[in-house]
C-alpha cells in the first residue's frame, strides 16, 4: 500500500466558516474509489500526501467532489503563486489553445518571444538570456552542465562543483549527485568524484562563528581531495527545502568572497523560492548575492509544466554548444502563455510587495504559537509566505515526525491543507493570493490542531 494515510473514511466535526467547508466524513466516502483506482494504477508517491482527491482549485481554495474546501497553504507543491486557476492564466491558456497552436518544439513563435522577453526584463540585471524546459530537474540538469562546460573550456580538468549535502535539485541524476542521494547512487553503481559536498549550515547554534566555519569545511574538502583550481562553480539550493532553512548571512558572505576570489561560476536553485515566494523575485536577493545562473520553476508558470534557467549569453551558449539546450516539451506555447500571464498577474497585483507584507502576518502568528507550545516546536524557518515548523519530541528533544504528521492530517479534517514533508517539518506555501482573513484563519485552525494532538499523542 503505497499510502502513509488512512483513506478509510472517518468522521469528523462538521465545520463551515467563509473559507471551510468540512460536511461528509475525510476523506469523503465519495473519493475512496479514486484513492483505490490509484493504487491498482499507480506507484508514484502520492501516497506521502493528505488524503484528499483534488475536484478542483481556485485561489487559495480547494475542493474535492463533495463540496468539502480547503484553506490551500500547499499551492499544491509550492506551485500555485498567483493562485489556483488564476483567471487571467486560465484566459490566456484558453486564448492560446484557440489560436490552435498547443505544440511548437523548439520552432519559434510569438507567445514564447514574449515569454522570454518578460522573463528576461523581470530577471534583470541577473541575467538577459533564459533558456526553457518543462520541469525544475531538467534546469538543474542545464545549469550543472553549463558549470561543467564553462570550467572545462577553460582546462580540461576544471570541471569540479561545489554543492550541498541533502540539497534538493530534483530526480534527474546530476540533480541526485549534487544532493548526494546515496540510495539512488548505490543504484546507479556511479558518483562523480568532481562533486564535492558541503555540510548545510544549519541554523541551530547561534554561537558559530559561520565565516570561520565556511573556510573549515572547504579546508575539510581540500583534505578529502578537492583541488580549488579545478572547481568551476558552486551550485545552492536557494534555501534548504525540508526544512526552509536560510544559511546564515556571514556564512552566505564568505561563500560569496570565496567565489569571487577564486572565480567561480554561482548559480541558485530558485525552483521552489523563486517568483516572489519569499517577498522578492528571487531568495538569493535576500543574501545580496549576485548568480551566475538561476534555475526557475513550479511558481514561473503557477499552474503547467515550465522551467527556465536565466543567465548570460555567453553562459548559456554553452548549453547550445554541449547540446542541453532544448528538449520536445520546452516552450510549450500553453505553458508559455501561462508563464507569460502569471508573471503578469505578479507584477500588475504587487504580489511580491504583498507577500512580504502578509509573511508579517504569518510569521507572527507562528511566534505566537511557537511560544504557546515551546515543549513541541523547536523552529520556525523561512520568509514570506514560505515557512516551515519544525517540531520536536518533549521528552527526547528530537525530531518528531509522527506528532507532526498527525498535526497535518487533524488540520485536514478541519479544512486547513499544510505540506507534508514526512519527517518533522510542516511547511506553509500559501498562494501569494491569500487573502488576510483566511491567513489568519488558517493560523487559528493550525494552532487548534497543535493543541489537540499535543493532549492525546503519546510520544
Ligand atoms: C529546489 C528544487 N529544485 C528542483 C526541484 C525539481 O523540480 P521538478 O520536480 O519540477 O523536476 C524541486 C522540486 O521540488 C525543488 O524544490
Amino acid at each position: 500500500m503505497p499510502f502513509n494515510f488512512d483513506f478509510k473514511p472517518k468522521k469528523v466535526p462538521f465545520v463551515q466558516t467563509k473559507f471551510r467547508t468540512i460536511k461528509t466524513k475525510i476523506p469523503s466516502p465519495e473519493t475512496v474509489e479514486i484513492f483505490r483506482e490509484m493504487d491498482k494504477y499507480n506507484t508514484g508517491s502520492g501516497g506521502v500526501q493528505l488524503p484528499i482527491a483534488w475536484d478542483k482549485a481556485i485561489d487559495f481554495s480547494v475542493y474535492d467532489k463533495a463540496g468539502n474546501k480547503w484553506i490551500d497553504w500547499t499551492s499544491t507543491i509550492f506551485v500555485a503563486n498567483a493562485g489556483h486557476a488564476n483567471p487571467r492564466i486560465k484566459k490566456a491558456i484558453k486564448d492560446q489553445l484557440d489560436k490552435d497552436l498547443v505544440h511548437s518544439y523548439n520552432y519559434p513563435t510569438e507567445i514564447r518571444n514574449k515569454f522570454l522577453a518578460k522573463l528576461v526584463k523581470m530577471s534583470k540585471p541577473y541575467g538577459d538570456r533564459a533558456l526553457l524546459f518543462s520541469g525544475g530537474s531538467e534546469a538543474c540538469e542545464a545549469v550543472f552542465a553549463i558549470m561543467k562546460a564553462y570550467g572545462q573550456k577553460k582546462n580540461k580538468d576544471k570541471s569540479g562543483i561545489i554543492s550541498f549535502q541533502n540539497a534538493m535539485h530534483g530526480v534527474t541524476m546530476a540533480a541526485q549527485m549534487l544532493k548526494n542521494n546515496k540510495k539512488v547512487l548505490a543504484v546507479y553503481g556511479f558518483k562523480d568524484p568532481n562533486i564535492f559536498h558541503l555540510p548545510f549550515p544549519f541554523n541551530w547554534d547561534e554561537k558559530v562563528n559561520w565565516a570561520k566555519k565556511f573556510n573549515d569545511d572547504i579546508s575539510e574538502l581540500v583534505k578529502g581531495g578537492m583541488k580549488i583550481k579545478n572547481i568551476s562553480g558552486i551550485m545552492l539550493e536557494a534555501y534548504q527545502g525540508w526544512g526552509a532553512l536560510f544559511y546564515p548571512m556571514p556564512y552566505i558572505k564568505e561563500l560569496i568572497k570565496f567565489a569571487k576570489k577564486n572565480k567561480l561560476l554561482l548559480a541558485v536553485d530558485e525552483i521552489q523560492g523563486g517568483c516572489g515566494r519569499t517577498g522578492k523575485m528571487f531568495v538569493f536577493e535576500h543574501y545580496g548575492l549576485k548568480p551566475d545562473l538561476i534555475a526557475l520553476g513550479k511558481g514561473l508558470s503557477s499552474s503547467l509544466p515550465l522551467s527556465a534557467v536565466i543567465g548570460s549569453k555567453e553562459l548559456l551558449a554553452l548549453a547550445e554548444e554541449f547540446d542541453v539546450a532544448h528538449s520536445t516539451h520546452s516552450g510549450n506555447p500553453l505553458s508559455c502563455a501561462a508563464g507569460l500571464a502569471n508573471l503578469e498577474e505578479i507584477e500588475s497585483r504587487n504580489l511580491i510587495t504583498e507577500t512580504a507584507r502578509k509573511g508579517k502576518i504569518l510569521f507572527d502568528g507562528l511566534n505566537k504559537i511557537k511560544n504557546k507550545y515551546l515543549q513541541l516546536i523547536a523552529h520556525i524557518n523561512g520568509k514570506g509566505l514560505l515557512a516551515a515548523v519544525l517540531f520536536k519530541n518533549p521528552k527526547t528533544g528530537g525530531p518528531e515526525s509522527k506528532f507532526t504528521s498527525r498535526v497535518c492530517e487533524l488540520a485536514m479534517e478541519k479544512g486547513l491543507l499544510l505540506v507534508h514533508t514526512s519527517r518533522e517539518s510542516i511547511k506553509i506555501a500559501p498562494p501569494l493570493t491569500i487573502s488576510d482573513a483566511a491567513l489568519r484563519e488558517g493560523l487559528a485552525v493550525f494552532e487548534e490542531s497543535i493543541d489537540e494532538v499535543g493532549k492525546s499523542h503519546k510520544f
